[in-house]
């Protein structure tokens, strides 16, 4: 080492020292009462698809526009040769297809190729599956060659790096697979499909996907970032949004009978993130519904979360339509209605009902168990609640079990929140859904938010929320640390917070109109930021009851008078453990003294292990990203005390766990 660089290091180890000194806080946590139950529904996920959450994210599908739906049937391909597009195909949702003949001349060639989205990314030794729907209309057996390609390609003479031969033998339409072992990496390669020979062929729903898939589904989701999810444990998962579920126009709302059945068969929507901004626009941005209904009450029975799903109440997004025309009439909401009993059916209905005949047919003769409903996301205004009531009476009547989410509208606070929240509690909801992106002080300020929330009435759902901080970054560090700080108020207040969810989830770093997100992605990689670790430890430590806590003798109220410190505990009954979590917003180290109230031991003052779970960063406006993915990660190590309190150092903006035994 250099002699200035042991210099530095030396005075930087005076300093840390020093300041580490301060004791500011004396922690006192009594372990013989524990209080308020934590649902397991606590921390979870929302999923919408924004930011090529699901085409072209989560959903592993390769293929864009593979039914030929897109307002222009070719978007996403390029042609050559003798290519039309037909539109009495197979699939009655989904009419187009294309058909490739004859090029006129034995030189020239008949061919199409898929863009994917922002490329496809293929990764050498991977199998990927590609399928076809086809038929000979002559009835004449023919071949196609498909070909994986690397546009960029400069070392060899090929541009394709892996081919296959598929013969369509049949005059009736039928699928055709192939498997292809990808001979290379390549994050944005083409997939091309050539007509050999003269005969016709006509081709429908043109597939790709990965054959190692999460859990090895066909229709599968891409195992990397299912498995991110996977890994937070989350214990609810609501879906499909935000204002996806509303539309711009009601015709456009999500309406979930178009995305279960076949997928060959299930209508394209529009997206409403194509164009809601225009600066970040994107004319290719559509929803196959691949990922549908099915998919997403799979994937929370795999991941263990209870489903969460939020259906349209009759109104189109308010933001985008003032006039009370573009919403469906109260007296007119029979449909709508039907949808939200008919998606219980699906999910939870015996396999003599349709509905759940179809979720047997397509795989699940189970029941999904769900236990949870939204109706409506950030609606507002008297438009709202006479419109709920209708759903209300109807869900009740037929489906006491039900839990019923409502709205407080888009914002967490003022006249619309202050009407909404009465209005939900005047309905019966179960719970009420909170919306708040906001700057740094709110979390701050926040992490007493719900000290003095009625314990009466509906409980909350704070189904979306993150901290941005304008100008400085996003998904940094110092973000997520507020995030942690102020969810040391919601844990507290776990007897009237019974459900939390980060928002937005998931972004394609080529393709995100909204940020700051949980996960990123690109077509091969992914990084799991701050935010994500933050709501992973909190999951992860959950704990099953919240543990009284005093700071220097007083009750734990939120932020006031702590000093830039925050904390809660509480008990994991069923292991035994006790969790403390400790946020310092500070720049300083603290020293704190942790002391629990407990039981005298009779081995007396044994030493006990105390695990210790740290996420700190020195660089606030630090991040992961695709290309550093594990720069900031929660470390974690072992140490043991002797008796009942624990000296804590607390390092300068820092988030600690500590688990320790309440044996
Ligand atoms: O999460 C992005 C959007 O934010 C959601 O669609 C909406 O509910 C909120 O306005």
């Amino acid at each position: 080492m250099k002699r200035n660089n042991l210099l530095t290091l030396i005075l930087l180890t005076v300093s840390l020292a020093v300041s580490a000194q301060k004791t500011t806080q004396e922690l006192v946590i009594n372990t013989q009462k524990p209080g308020a139950v934590i649902q397991p529904t606590m921390y979870g996920i929302f999923f919408e698809d924004i930011n090529f959450a699901a085409d072209g994210g989560l959903y592993a599908e390769l293929v864009k526009n593979r039914s030929f739906e897109f307002p222009q049937a070719l978007q996403g391909w390029k042609s050559a040769g003798n290519v039309t597009v037909r539109e009495d195909g197979p699939f009655e949702r989904n009419p187009h297809y294309v058909r490739l003949a004859d090029p006129g001349h034995a030189h020239k060639r008949t061919m199409l190729e898929n863009e994917g989205f922002f490329g496809i990314g293929i990764q050498k030794g991977k199998a990927y599956r590609f399928s076809v729907w086809a038929r000979v209309p002559n009835g004449t057996p023919a071949k196609i060659r498909v070909e994986l390609v690397n546009l960029l390609r400069t070392a060899h003479g090929n541009m394709y790096f892996n081919q296959e031969k598929v013969t369509i033998d049949s005059k009736e339409w039928k699928k055709y697979t192939v498997t292809m072992n990808a001979k290379e990496d390549c994050e944005k390669a083409v997939l091309r499909i050539f007509l050999e020979g003269t005969e016709t062929v006509d081709l429908e729903h043109v597939s790709l996907f990965p054959t190692d898939t999460w859990m090895g589904h066909e229709n599968g989701m891409r195992k990397d970032l299912a498995q991110a999810l996977a890994d937070l444990k989350p214990g609810v998962f609501r879906f499909p949004g935000g204002c996806i579920v509303e539309g711009s126009e009601l015709a456009t709302r999500y309406q979930w009978k178009n995305s279960v059945g076949p997928v060959e068969n299930r209508p394209l929507n529009q997206n409403r993130w194509q164009y809601t901004f225009p600066h970040r626009f994107y004319a290719d941005y559509y929803q196959s519904y691949g990922l549908g209904f099915y998919e997403y009450f799979l994937l929370s029975e795999e991941i263990g979360s209870e489903p969460l799903p939020i259906l349209s109440v009759g109104l189109a997004c308010q933001y985008q339509n003032d006039d009370l025309s573009a919403h469906q009439p109260v007296d007119q909401l029979d449909e709508y209605v039907q949808d939200a009993l008919d998606l219980i059916e699906f999910a939870n209905g015996s396999t003599d009902t349709k509905w759940g005949k179809l979720r047997a047919d397509m795989g699940h003769p189970k029941p999904f168990n769900l236990k949870f409903l939204g109706i409506g996301n950030e609606q507002w205004g008297p438009e709202y609640p006479e419109r709920l009531e209708v759903f209300v009476k109807a869900l009740r009547q037929k489906h006491p079990e039900i839990k019923l989410v409502g709205s407080s509208g888009p914002s967490a606070s003022g006249e619309q929140f202050d009407y909404l929240w009465p209005e939900m509690n005047r309905l019966g909801a179960d719970l009420v859904d909170e919306h708040y992106y906001q700057p740094e002080e709110f979390f701050l300020k926040s992490a007493d938010r719900y000290d003095n929330y009625s314990r009466k009435g509906a409980k909350v759902f704070a189904g979306e929320y993150a901290c941005h901080e304008k100008g400085k970054g996003w998904n940094h560090y110092h973000a997520a640390l507020m995030e942690a700080a102020f969810m040391t108020g919601l844990e507290r207040n776990a007897d009237v917070v019974h459900m939390a969810t980060y928002a937005p989830l998931f972004a394609h770093v080529e393709g995100w109109q909204w940020r700051p997100d949980m996960i990123w992605y690109d077509n091969t990689r992914v990084a799991r930021t701050c935010s994500y670790y933050v709501q992973q430890l909190y999951s992860l430590y959950k704990g099953t009851n919240v543990l009284p806590l005093t700071m220097n003798g007083k009750p734990v109220i939120g932020a006031e008078g702590q000093d830039g410190l925050y904390a809660t505990a509480c008990l994991d009954k069923d292991k035994e453990l006790i969790y403390i979590k400790v946020v310092n917003v500070t720049e300083e180290a603290l020293s704190v003294p942790i002391t629990l109230k407990e039981k005298k031991k009779k081995g007396g003052t044994a030493d006990r292990e105390v695990k210790c779970i740290r996420f700190s960063c020195t660089n606030p406006d630090a991040e992961n990203t695709v290309d550093e993915p594990d720069k900031i990660k929660p470390q974690e190590h072992q140490f043991s005390i002797t008796g009942n309190t624990l000296q804590a150092r607390i390092p300068a903006e820092s988030f600690t766990i500590y688990v320790i035994s309440s044996k």
